[in-house]
């Protein structure tokens, strides 16, 4: 079992950092907080400690990692980030967004972080006790959803220990994360932005930034697609039925606003994620309330959630956690 500091007691905070880079250092892999979900923090630099986080989540090799660093000139130091991508930068880091850029190889991130591409995914959280991690290691660190591959991300300590409690040294303990959906994914071809993976910042914020929209990913039917646009994928082990307006025999809901779809008080187990209807709100509640009712029923009905904001990202989620595993 891992050492667990709790981060909002100043002492066990202090204690909690130096033994994580400690462990770091030692090439072991630490439970990070961040805005979006908890990461499963390694030394980039250190192939032997990339490869142990791949094991431990189980995660296919040729999913490349993001690599997280304390400010945006380490990020500099670790990718090529040119127009727009440092616009984009600027305006949004620290904070939940990924940027896929060309890696410099005098960075020395291990080519398993990147699967062996050229390009490296980079960001700057803006949680402070990752923040206070980042800064205190001064060296980049991957770090991958504390989740095993596949399966719903980890917005507290206890579903990173739960999910990879033997594989963690030290858990720092932040609470649930603020944000709750991984971070906006952006590549680059060109001028072009092409939206990789929806998450904690919303495309209209990108879009404005950049003055004109974000690309769809183009898809090589040649190359194995990310898992993080695996069509399976933040999967629980119930079956998900999206848009559902009523509710079966035995089934959980996952509910969200104020209207209930029909049959809601025959439910088995009922979390709505926003009754007011705000989809921040339910992007907060969103992975633990999976987590919930995966324990509650073979199928959970899905209210349908607007696309709006931070909806894309919970609908990319169902829509994965939904599909035919493979
Ligand atoms: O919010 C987050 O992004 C969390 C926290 C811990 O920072 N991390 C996270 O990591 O979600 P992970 O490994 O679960 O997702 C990384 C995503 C995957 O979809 C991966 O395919 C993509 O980033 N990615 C990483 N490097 C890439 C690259 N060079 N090119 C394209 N996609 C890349
Ligand atoms: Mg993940």
């Amino acid at each position: 079992m891992p050492e667990i500091y709790d981060t909002s007691e100043p002492d066990a905070r202090a204690a909690g950092i130096a033994a994580a880079v400690a462990a770091l250092s030692r090439g072991e892999s630490v439970g990070m907080p961040t805005e979006t979900v908890y990461g499963l923090a390694a030394d980039a630099c250190n192939a032997d400690a990339v490869a142990a986080v791949f094991a431990a989540k189980d995660r296919p090799r040729f999913n490349p990692l993001i690599v997280h660093v304390a400010s945006p000139d380490a990020a500099r130091a670790v990718a090529a980030l040119a127009d727009p991508a440092s616009r984009l930068a600027a305006a949004f880091w620290p904070g939940a967004l990924t940027l896929v850029a060309p890696k410099r190889l005098e960075a020395a991130i291990s080519d398993l972080v990147t699967a062996g591409l050229d390009t490296v995914a980079v960001r700057v959280p803006s949680h402070p006790v990752a923040h206070e991690l980042l800064a205190a290691f001064g060296r980049p660190v991957a770090a991958p959803s504390a989740n095993r591959s596949g399966h719903v991300s980890a917005t507290t300590a206890a579903h990173v220990i739960a999910d990879l409690g033997d594989a963690v040294s030290v858990v720092l303990d932040a609470g649930p994360t603020p944000i709750g959906v991984e971070s906006t994914v952006v590549g680059f071809a060109g001028d072009e932005a092409t939206l990789l993976r929806a998450g904690g910042i919303p495309r209209a914020d990108v879009e404005r930034v950049l003055g004109r929209r974000l690309l769809a990913p183009v898809v090589d039917p040649g190359a194995p697609l990310a898992p993080g646009m695996l069509p399976s994928h933040y999967a629980p082990a119930a079956r998900l039925r999206l848009a559902a307006t009523e509710v079966g025999p035995g089934e959980a809901l996952l509910a969200f606003g104020p209207t209930l779809p029909i049959g809601a008080e025959n439910a088995v187990e009922t979390v709505n994620l926003s009754p007011s209807g705000d989809v921040g709100e339910a992007a907060t509640r969103f992975f633990a309330a999976l987590r919930r009712l995966d324990r509650a029923a073979e199928t959970i009905a899905v209210a349908p959630i607007p696309d709006e904001g931070l909806g894309e990202a919970i609908n990319d989620r169902l829509r994965r956690a939904a599909a035919p595993r493979g």
